[in-house]
């Protein structure tokens, strides 16, 4: 059977690319990375995939004066590799309407809170400024509106005393890289289905059938 193609989008470090890389890589992994785009020149992210041999290209956001103009230029590498779906992973430009139409159902993001609780930046900052017991990372399919859209996995991590952002960061991104390849194999497998603003798993997809309690009771 033909691999899922996918796009990954970003604009740094790209621990969550690697990942993806990584489990590209395994035997009978049902999907396949065949661009990455940057709007970040220089950024690890690329030099990850340039050593992988993926196509690597960086479209600079700087380089246009209007969205409307960059995204296009987004799309059309997309559409020039024939990606079927896109992987926003850690890129850090709001994406139009326009553009996020044209990708609808076909384009998914991780975000490191436990949506719908902290959109935005800084979440691990304003979880443990809050008191929460839990943090966490969801993958959703985008929609227009930032951080929001039918949501696909989530995991929930515990907060602990004197939790710093660092290390709730580094805790969540050990997280973040399971779910991420897992989520795209379930997809790639035909396993989710978009509902409204819900995802629908097939029946043969294992949910946990208990919760976490923090602190442990
Ligand atoms: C991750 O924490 C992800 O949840 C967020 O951006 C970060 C990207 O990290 N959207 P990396 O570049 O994959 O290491």
């Amino acid at each position: 059977m033909s691999k899922l193609r996918l796009g990954v989008m970003i604009s740094g470090t790209g621990t969550n690319l690697q990942a993806l890389i990584d489990a590209c890589e395994t035997a009978d992994y049902p999907a396949e990375i065949v661009v990455v785009i940057s709007n970040r020149p220089g950024v690890m992210g690329l030099e990850r995939a340039k050593k992988a041999g993926i196509p690597a290209i960086c479209i600079d956001h700087k380089d246009y004066d209007e969205r409307e103009v960059f995204e296009d230029a987004i799309h059309d590498a997309l559409t020039d590799h024939k990606v079927q779906l896109v992987c926003l992973a850690g890129f850090m430009r709001l994406l139009t309407p326009g553009f996020v139409n044209r990708w609808r159902d076909r384009m998914i993001n991780i975000h490191p809170s436990l949506l719908p609780s902290y959109k935005g930046l800084h979440t691990h900052d304003r979880a443990i400024e809050d008191g929460v017991r839990f943090a966490g990372c969801t993958i959703h399919y985008v929609r227009a509106e930032m951080d929001n859209g039918p949501i696909l996995m989530q995991a929930a991590v515990p907060i602990a005393n004197n939790e710093t952002p660092d290390s709730l960061a580094a805790k969540i991104h050990t997280y973040e890289h399971r779910m991420y390849p897992a989520a795209v194999k379930l997809i790639a497998e035909g396993k989710v289905r978009v509902s409204a603003n819900m995802v629908v798993f097939s029946d043969d997809v294992e949910m946990p059938a208990e919760g976490l309690i923090g602190p442990v009771a």
